[in-house]
């Protein structure tokens, strides 16, 4: 099983089986043998990042630019810690993306519009900025609170081109903080000019067969109507990472750092966190023995970072109760 881990670990498709037989393991409690098993795929030939076709960009509405960003890509999927089933789930989407002509030829559709939910923190844009390298598409990003406001300022014909562009150019046009628009939704009353726009643009995303992909990412999931949610063909979830997941994201981030103790016995008190949160105290810890011009990590690197993020989360959680 390790040979064949290390030899075929280039693959995508094998590599996501292998993370499958590897969690099973885990569940199954055969801690010792998936640990191993993890060890050696991630050992396995580290893969010099594929140049990517990209697709050709066509010119961009010059006045969307208030709302509207290319976003380069900065990360690719080594940097990204995903359970298994949203592994599975995003490379059965890649491929039915890459089959889309044959697929379309016989009548089927494309699911193309993605709902990524979650908590802050927990990979929704990191996702997506990784999905669309992967699949050699330009990113761009709407922010949603500035389209609505241009929108309610007459300036529809924006928005409309912003639709028009997303047909034509392949690319993954990605809504960040989707919530606003749930938000506006409510806070508009029945006739209210907001909700006019709010549901002219939910219509304009219901009617759009993207070139590439519509992602859209909310912090909220129950809260977000029916309304909304029926017009995604695909929801991912991001949650917090379990125990499981902290260790796989930890051993990730000190792959290449020097230190003295097992990053991943600080387990137990990451519990509930978010990855950025993790990784605010990843760097804090790496970043100590830089500054005290160390070698190596230390336990009280480690310690002091993991207290000091303690410290800011109460006090953020404090800073967040009404009053
Ligand atoms: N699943 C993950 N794997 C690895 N790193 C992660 C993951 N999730 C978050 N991070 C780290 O946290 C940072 C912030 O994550 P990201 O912006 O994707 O969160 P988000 O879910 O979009 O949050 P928000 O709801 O606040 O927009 C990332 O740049 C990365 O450093
Ligand atoms: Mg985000």
């Amino acid at each position: 099983m390790k040979k064949l881990l290390a030899s075929y670990g280039r693959d995508d498709e094998f590599r996501a089986v292998a993370e499958l037989i590897i969690d099973e393991e885990e569940k199954k409690n055969n801690r010792v043998l998936a640990r191993s098993l993890r060890k050696t795929l991630e050992a396995g030939p580290s893969r010099p990042p594929r140049p990517k076709a990209l697709a050709p960009l066509i010119p961009f509405p010059e006045a969307a630019g208030d709302f509207i960003e290319l976003v380069e890509p900065t990360h690719n999927k080594q940097d990204i810690v995903l359970s298994a089933e949203n592994v599975r789930v995003l490379l059965g989407l890649m491929k039915e993306f890459r089959r889309a002509d044959e697929v379309r030829r016989r009548g089927l559709s494309v699911r193309s519009k993605l709902l990524f939910c979650g908590p802050p923190g927990c990979g929704k844009t990191l996702c997506a900025e990784i999905f669309a390298a992967e699949l050699g598409l330009p990113l761009y990003i709407v922010k949603l609170d500035r389209l609505i406001s241009s929108y309610l300022g007459e300036t529809a014909a924006n928005v409309r081109k912003i639709f028009e562009f997303a047909r034509k150019q392949p690319c993954v046009l990605f809504f960040d903080e989707f919530d606003a628009l749930a938000r506006a939704r409510d806070d508009g009353g029945e006739h209210n000019e907001l909700r006019r726009v709010v549901n002219s643009l939910l219509i304009f995303i219901d009617r759009i067969t993207p070139k590439g992909f519509l992602i859209a990412a909310t912090n909220l999931d129950k809260a977000l109507d029916t309304a909304v949610w029926r017009r995604f063909d695909e929801v991912i979830w991001f949650d917090r990472p379990d125990r499981r997941m902290i260790e796989r994201f930890l051993r990730m981030k000190f792959k290449n750092v020097a230190i003295a103790v097992d990053p991943t016995s600080h387990v137990a008190e990451l519990d509930g966190y978010s990855y950025a949160e993790i990784d605010r105290v990843s760097v804090q810890a790496i970043k100590a023995a830089v500054i005290n011009k160390r070698k190596e990590v230390r336990e009280s690197d480690l310690r002091e970072a993991i207290a000091d993020e303690r410290r800011r989360k109460h006090g953020s959680a404090r800073l967040t109760q009404p009053t």
